[in-house]
Order: C-alpha cells, then structure tokens, then sequence
C-alpha cells in the first residue's frame, strides 16, 4: 500500500505485547494493559486536534488509495484534493470517524463493548459500500497523522501500541461486514442477491 507506515495490513506481526484471549468474545488479539496505557495517554494529546486529524486522514486516504474516493458521493468527482481540506462534509465525516476512535480508546477496558460497537460499525459499511480491504489503510494514515502532534512523545512501543488497536477493530468490522453480507444474501431472492442499499454520503 502506498502509505508512509505500513504493517497494518491483515498479516502484519502483532509484536509480543499484545494479548491473545480474554475478555473478548472472539478471542481476538487486543492491546496489553501496558499498551491500553499507552493509548489512553497519548489520546489525550491527540484529542486536542481531533478535527485537524481526521480531515488529514481522509485526504492522504484518497491520495494513496484513489479507490477509497470512490465510496463517498459527495467526493468521488473531486479531483483537486486540497479543495477537501476545507470540505465542511469531510470535517464532519473525519469527526465521525474520530469520535469512534474515541469511544474506542474509551472502551479498551470493556472489550465486549468495544467488540459490539465495532462489529456494527463493520454491519454499517456493509451498506455503504466500503468493503473490508480498505479499513486497514485507515489506521496507517491516522498513526502518519499522529506523529507530528506527538513530536518526541511518539515511539516504537506507542506506534505498536496504535497499530495492534487498529487491527483489533478492523477484524472486528470485517466480522460485521462478513456477517451481514451472510445475512442479506439469505434473506434475499436469488434474483435480489448483491443488490445492497447504498446509505453512504
Ligand atoms: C478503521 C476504519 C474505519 C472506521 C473506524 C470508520 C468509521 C466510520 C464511522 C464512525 C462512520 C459514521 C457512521 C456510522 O457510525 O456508521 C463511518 C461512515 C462511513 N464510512 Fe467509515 N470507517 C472506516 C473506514 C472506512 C473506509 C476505508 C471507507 C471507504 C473506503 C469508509 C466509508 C464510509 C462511508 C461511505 C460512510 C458513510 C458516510 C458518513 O457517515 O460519513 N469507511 N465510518
């Protein structure tokens, strides 16, 4: 993928300190107690320019992966991205999506929680469209976007500690995608299947 960090991607090595089990249902790999400290810290920074954030996500979103742009209504016939860096729809769109990490970060210490937001998160992009090879890209750009906010404050262990969440939650919203994707193609007629209703932006 074209990004700066890469590893993000589904194979990527989780490193020792995450943890395997426990508390979520899946038994999927979450962040260590000493990595959720980490998070939860660094949050702190980052919440500050939450706004400034998200926007930069989405825009080196579109420039790595053209093919992200394409799911959105609203910015699919841009073609000049710096006219995105003042889009009132993108501001409110990254918001979305930093209010998530948010609760995210929130819920590291009630996994079970955690896990059922984001599988419905994954059940939503079902039927907007965005399939689940993308989510992992979301999380490189957020760790680029980061690391000037974090300055000296930004290490190897912190880097691990956001990489190992991201892969977390998008498992979790490719569950949900898969599972609604099993479910609408049950439920509907032979002559119906892969028809989905399209609620994006
Ligand atoms: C870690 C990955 C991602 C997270 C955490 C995330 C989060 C969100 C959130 C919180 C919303 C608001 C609506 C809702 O709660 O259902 C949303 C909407 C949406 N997302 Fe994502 N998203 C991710 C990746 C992607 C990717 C890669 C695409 C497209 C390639 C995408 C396309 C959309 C679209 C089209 C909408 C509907 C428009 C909107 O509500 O602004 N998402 N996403």
């Amino acid at each position: 993928m074209g990004c700066a960090i890469s590893g993000l991607a589904e194979t990527a090595d989780l490193g020792e300190k995450s943890t395997r089990d426990a508390g979520g249902r899946g038994g999927e790999a979450h962040p260590s107690q000493d990595q959720i400290d980490m998070i939860k810290e660094s949050w702190k920074v980052i919440r500050d320019d939450i706004a400034k954030v998200g926007i930069i996500v989405f825009v080196r979103l579109f420039e790595t992966h053209p093919e992200c742009k394409d799911v959105f209504f609203l910015f699919r016939d841009v073609k000049d991205l710096e006219r995105l860096r003042t889009s009132r729809e993108l501001r409110a769109h990254g918001l979305r999506v930093m209010s998530f990490i948010e609760k995210s970060v929130a819920r590291l210490d009630q996994l079970e929680r955690l896990e059922a937001l984001a599988e419905e998160l994954g059940k939503s992009h079902y039927h907007y469209n965005a399939p689940p090879q993308y989510y992992s890209y979301v999380g490189a750009e957020f760790i680029s976007a980061v690391q000037p906010i974090l300055k000296d404050r930004w290490t190897a262990e912190l880097e691990e500690a956001w990489k190992t969440m991201f892969q977390y939650v998008t498992r979790l919203m490719k569950k949900g995608y898969a599972d609604e994707d099993r479910e609408n193609q049950a439920a509907a007629s032979p002559k119906e299947r892969g028809h989905k209703r399209n609620t994006a932006l």
